[in-house]
């Protein structure tokens, strides 16, 4: 009896999986782009400029975590590991897949639960959700700044997810609106026939060959794993 293979499911997830956890997506109606100059407030030349105000914006996002929970998207993505090898690639700094349990993690653009060493950046200190740092703030002799990758700068967990979804038996996308690169290039990382699905009840560009789950993450990740579940059943 030869032990079957587990297939390597790949999900590349972004501010979508969380809107039903109440924290809101960037570039939807009333989105955090709408509300903060996002070169003021995430990119590298706004922290050269006002590095108070980024441990300011970035200690109250964090502070927000403190109050929300992870949905049922995410808790399926823990569930499907029970299948699947699940490998999670998410654009989100929150910090709600862990929360979730899912034991594969690369965020491409930092985590808000960070700081780093700004003379050592692979030097990272969990802080609280409370916690509040400044440009002032020292840890370990260390001044800090938020483990968050802002425009402007590079991304450099993308060459360790781009190899993930070159191997993936199957490849989804969850609530991410496909605007930011490179992460919005993970697909093309995908090898061929390999099977694509999307799930975003308002997606704003759809790639070409995949397959669309209009529907809100919490029910469109229940019927992708009805089917997922179904098809490794009937195999
Ligand atoms: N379920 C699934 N998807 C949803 C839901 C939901 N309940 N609500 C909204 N969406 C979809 C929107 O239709 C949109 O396609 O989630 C997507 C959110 O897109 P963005 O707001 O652009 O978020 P994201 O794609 O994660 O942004 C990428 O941009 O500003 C940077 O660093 C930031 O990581 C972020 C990156």
């Amino acid at each position: 009896m030869t032990a079957t293979k587990r297939p390597k499911l790949v999900v590349s997830t972004g501010a979508g999986i969380s809107a039903e956890s109440g924290i809101s997506t960037f570039r939807d109606a009333d989105g955090l782009w709408e509300n903060y100059d996002v070169m003021e407030v995430a990119s590298h030349d706004g922290y050269v400029r006002n590095p108070a105000l980024i441990h300011q914006f970035y200690n109250d996002r964090r502070a927000a975590l403190a109050g929300v929970e992870p949905n049922a998207a995410h808790k399926i993505l823990k569930e499907l590991e029970r299948d699947f090898d699940v490998y999670v690639v998410t654009q989100n700094v929150d910090d709600l897949h862990e929360r979730a349990g899912s034991s594969n993690i690369v965020h491409l653009h930092g985590e808000l639960t960070k700081v780093r060493a700004t003379d050592d950046e692979s030097l990272t200190f969990d802080v609280g959700y409370l916690d509040r740092t400044t440009p002032d703030t020292v840890i370990d002799g260390h001044h800090v700044r938020p483990h968050i990758v802002f425009f402007q700068e590079d991304v450099p967990m993308f060459a360790t997810a781009a190899e993930l979804a070159s191997e993936a038996d199957i490849f989804v996308i969850v609530g991410t609106s496909l605007a930011v690169y490179p992460a919005a290039g993970l697909l093309g990382y995908v090898r061929r026939g390999v099977p694509v699905y999307y799930i975003d009840p308002a997606p704003s560009r759809v790639p070409a060959g995949v397959t669309v789950i209009r529907k809100p993450a919490t029910e469109g990740m229940a019927e992708l794993a009805r089917l997922l579940t179904k098809e490794k059943n009937d195999r």
